[in-house]
């Protein structure tokens, strides 16, 4: 008999706030036997039939995610930024949910079309696009390249066999106040042209100048983690005026503006995300504003969600290897994983909570420090969280809200391979990408 047989009330207190529906995925719960479930699979089970570290992604929350997007901003086009995770799995449900996908290698391009990806809603992103990849870009058919130097410039003339549309990426001088890593809307960075700047201009008027290059639009991207919507208005205020100005100077009415992705999730409870509906707003009254007051026609709004569609969608799921109590300092749980498939705590001073998946503890609890396996002191997954005193070896840890830039920031550091991903959808699970082997890596190594 489980102690949720014997006292029944306390499933009542179960959804909160472990397992806090703003950080974990929409269809998790707790079991009879006071397991974790995610999209009607038991996380302890797929620990045990995956082994450990495994990435659990759950369809149903991908896909609510998409709908959410679609039901807010109607007009909008909505392009998934598939650096945030991509399988052929995902980018599939994304397409099917009606979004547009945008890539930013020629990996990340042959992903998206063995998905079987329209290329007509492909784009394609990033700041230093060597031409080989233009080529096959081009040669896909990619319905737009986003430019983000006068290089690019002369390189896509050059391979254009035909007429290929082009965003010009701007940086509106915008400082959203995120990690300096993730903060790209400032001048001095290196994506894109300051908006304004001389480069920028001779930028427009060189595409203008390339019969095979057609200028459709401006973009930016002002960052990552973006809680405040008002950012959006301001860089839609700045760019409807430059649109104005191009149309003024070349008689060309620019149909498009790309404001980029870069929507907050909540990582922990409590953590502030995007509010989507004030998000389409603002919007809405910024282009009606910025329009009216530049005498320009509408263009269409596109939003390059990465995060905001798959981190709330992924846990991580790691077994405890040893609990270490430190005289006079802290209380390591040591998992299998780690940096290698969580580096973002190493890089950006992530938070993350951590919840026991195989059982419901109902005990005392102590202050620990969650850290990985990985031959580094910084190699730590969640500092501070609270877990059971009597965790032991062996039980499952899940970390909420690691859809996002975990699977496709993943190393293999120490020489371990990267963890599968497995899809859970209304009980069932499927393996989209297996475990990388020590056989695997050593297929690289020619000797
Ligand atoms: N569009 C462009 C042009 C981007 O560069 C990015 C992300 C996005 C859209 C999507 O941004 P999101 O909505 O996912 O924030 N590794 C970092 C994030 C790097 C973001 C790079 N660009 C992290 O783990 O926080």
């Amino acid at each position: 008999m489980t102690l949720l047989e014997i006292f029944p009330s306390l499933r009542s207190g179960m959804t909160s706030p472990r397992l806090d529906s703003t950080v974990w995925p929409c269809e998790t719960h707790y079991d009879d036997l006071g397991q974790i479930t995610v999209g009607g699979v038991v996380l302890a089970d797929i620990a045990d039939q995956y082994g450990t570290p495994t990435y659990v992604l759950d369809e149903t929350e991908v896909r609510r995610r998409c709908q959410a997007y679609r039901k807010y901003f109607p007009d909008a086009e909505v392009i998934y930024a598939a650096k945030a995770m991509l399988t052929k799995g995902i980018v599939r449900w994304v397409a099917e949910e009606g979004l547009s996908v945008d890539v930013c290698s020629a990996g990340e391009l042959a992903i998206a079309l063995a998905a079987g990806v329209d290329p007509a809603r492909i784009v394609l992103h990033g700041s230093g696009k060597p031409l080989s990849e233009l080529e096959s870009a081009m040669k896909a058919g990619v319905d737009r390249i986003v430019i983000d130097s006068l290089t690019e410039v002369t390189l896509l003339s050059a391979v254009a066999t035909r007429k290929q549309q082009v965003l010009l990426r701007l940086s509106p001088d915008i400082d959203v106040h995120g990690h300096p890593a993730v903060r790209t809307g400032v001048i001095d960075q290196k994506f894109g042209f300051p908006l304004g700047s001389t480069a920028a201009k001779e930028a427009i008027d060189r595409v203008m100048r390339q019969p095979m290059l057609e200028l459709v639009g401006l973009h930016c991207h002002l960052g990552s983690q973006i809680c405040d919507p008002d950012f959006y208005g301001e860089a839609i205020r700045r760019l409807v005026a430059e649109m104005s100005r191009v149309e003024h100077e070349y008689g060309v009415t620019l149909p498009q503006l790309d404001i980029g992705g870069g929507h907050a999730v909540a990582y922990r409870c409590g953590d502030v995300e995007m509010d989507l509906s004030m998000l389409a707003d603002i919007i809405e009254d910024a282009l009606d504003a910025a329009c009216a007051l530049n005498h320009f026609a509408r263009p269409r709004i596109s939003l390059e969600p990465g995060r905001a569609i798959v981190a709330r969608a992924g846990v991580t799921l790691y077994r405890v290897m040893t609990v270490k109590h430190i005289e006079g300092g802290r209380t390591f749980v040591i998992v299998d994983g780690g940096m290698n498939d969580n580096p973002r705590v190493a890089l950006y001073g992530a938070r993350y909570d951590a919840v026991v998946a195989n059982r419901h503890p109902t005990g005392p609890h102590m202050t620990a420090t969650v850290a990985g396996r990985y031959c580094e002191a910084g190699d730590i997954l969640a500092a501070d969280v609270q877990l059971p005193t009597d965790l032991r070896p062996g039980e499952v840890l899940a970390i909420p809200c690691t859809g996002a830039y975990h699977h496709s920031l993943a190393s293999t550091y120490n020489g371990v391979g990267r963890p599968p991903v497995i899809s859970v959808h209304e009980g069932r699970c499927h393996e989209m990408i297996r475990r990388e082997t020590s056989a695997d890596l050593l297929a690289r190594d020619l000797g």
